[in-house]
């Protein structure tokens, strides 16, 4: 119902989830959308014909996650005093007014999350849809994101701190469901909602994945435990922290049954061509991508998604003080290969301040075992148990990647057959690097991670 009757009005399309892509675009991050496009007209500018500046129907309570901050301004109306008002009634609301303010500091901004993690994922897939529906060129020539779909991804990504591309987030993390609503989310209880292909490989694939990160919290709740200790050098804490490394021992051998049992739900073939291919981010394979209306567009983080980005395994890297990013020297020294394969992160951002927070806790359990004979020998099983996950993942990866390019495409004439040298389909990860190498690194950063091998 219009709450300014009398004129007759249209309804305006920017009052939507555009209008709110618009308001975040505009004022939150200071990106003015084109107006060109249809002229000088009311409607660009949200004024409405009946209305003008006033919105052209009340605007509705806020619902889902918003409501909060609804029920947070209910609460205020009434029992909140003005500050420096120094009259009895004023300051008998002073003490109400104090938890108020507690509770909007602490719920008021992560709650929408939600809403920008569930945007991210949505706009993820369609610019992957978008992109990787175009039939190849002959000749290699950038692939153009629209507008519509580049700057909102681009603004919700920011408001993230996570890359504006597919991610493991985005398929994995923020896709997922329980299959049976009346019961909590677990390895047993999963599905997803969205999907590229549609068929049980990838929906098996993105099982075995959830099932490492469902595995893995046992390990995060090991790293708390590690980080709360008060003092590390006393007896208790060591025999505590060398039970724990144990502990994460059987969890990382776990996470490696879960990867080679991917073998009997994931099939290879139907992987590399039919699911692998919409992970593909700008760069992998021919073409670069180019995000419309997005100044910086050169710049972004724009690599497919993986595992890899899994929060939890970089956690057990950070934990254990495995130095992908190659600062520390260490013994053998790494290749130029090796050097070469290090990548960005595509972690959302709260992920990201966690593993950054870790790292920088206290000295490091590597430091610590080097001088505990107690905490030596588990520190080492656990790093040797990592070593023989990156040792199988990488046959995995060849048994899925590499063996798979040597295959011909669905729709040839001698489909699935193996096919000449020449003509191998691309050998890169989702993210272009190439995959012996990137993981060759990672299994070598781990190996140089070993205190027994000095
Ligand atoms: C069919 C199953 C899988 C295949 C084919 C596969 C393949 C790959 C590839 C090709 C990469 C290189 C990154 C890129 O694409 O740019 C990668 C990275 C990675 N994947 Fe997987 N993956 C599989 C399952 C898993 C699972 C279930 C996990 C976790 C338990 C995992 C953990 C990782 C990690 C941690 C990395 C980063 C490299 C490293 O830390 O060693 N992968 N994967």
């Amino acid at each position: 119902m219009s709450f300014i009757s009398g004129l007759p009005h249209r309804s305006s399309p920017y009052f939507s989830v555009g209008h709110f892509f618009r308001v975040l675009n505009a004022s939150v991050f200071g990106v003015e959308p084109s107006r060109a496009i249809a002229g000088f007209k009311l409607e660009n500018y949200d004024v409405d014909y009946a209305t003008g500046f006033f919105p052209p129907e009340p605007l509705p309570r806020l619902s889902g996650p918003f409501e909060l901050w609804e029920r947070a301004l209910d609460d205020a109306e009434g029992n909140i005093s003005l500050g420096e008002d120094t009259r009895e009634s004023a300051k008998a609301k002073r003490p109400y007014g104090e938890s108020w303010r507690e509770r909007v500091r602490a719920v008021s901004i992560r709650e929408p999350d939600c809403f920008l993690q569930r945007a991210h994922m949505i706009l993820a897939f369609l610019v992957h849809f978008y992109v990787h529906s175009q039939p190849p060129s002959d000749t290699p020539t950038p692939v153009h994101v629209p507008e519509s779909l580049a700057i909102p991804i681009v603004n919700v990504s920011r408001a993230l701190g996570i890359a504006p591309v597919l991610t493991f987030a985005d398929t994995v993390l923020w896709n997922a469901i329980p299959a049976d609503s009346q019961l909590p989310i677990s390895a047993n209880n999963i599905k997803f909602v969205r999907s590229f292909s549609g068929n049980s490989t990838e929906k098996n694939f993105h099982i075995a994945s959830a099932k490492a990160e469902l595995r893995g919290v046992e390990i995060l709740r090991i790293i708390e435990d590690y980080a709360q200790l008060p003092d590390i050098v006393d007896v208790h804490a060591v025999s505590k922290t060398a039970r724990d490394l144990r502990r994460l021992v059987t969890v990382v051998q776990d996470l490696t049954d879960i990867l080679q049992n991917v073998k009997e739900a994931v099939d290879p073939y139907s992987f590399y061509w039919e699911v692998r291919p919409w992970f593909r981010g700008s760069g992998c394979g021919a073409s670069k991508w180019i995000y419309d209306g997005v100044p910086e567009s050169d710049s972004l983080d724009l690599a497919g998604p993986s595992a890899g980005q899994s929060s939890v395994m970089h956690a057990i890297d950070v934990y254990l003080d495995v130095d992908h990013q190659l600062y520390q020297k260490r013994s053998p020294a790494p290749s130029e290969e090796n050097k070469r394969a290090d990548k960005g992160r595509y972690m959302p951002g709260d992920h990201q301040a966690f593993l950054r927070d870790l790292a920088a806790l206290r000295v490091s359990i590597r430091t610590r075992a080097k001088t505990s004979p107690l905490l030596r020998e588990s520190y080492d099983l656990a790093v040797l148990a990592l070593k023989k996950f990156r040792d199988a993942h990488m046959r995995v990866a060849c048994l899925y990647v590499i063996s798979m390019a040597n295959t011909t495409p669905p729709g040839t004439p001698e489909e699935g057959s193996e096919r000449q040298r020449t003509q191998q389909g691309p050998r890169q990860g989702t993210g272009g690097s190439h995959i012996s190498s990137l993981l060759k690194a990672g299994r070598d950063a781990t190996d140089r991670t070993l205190l027994g091998r000095r």
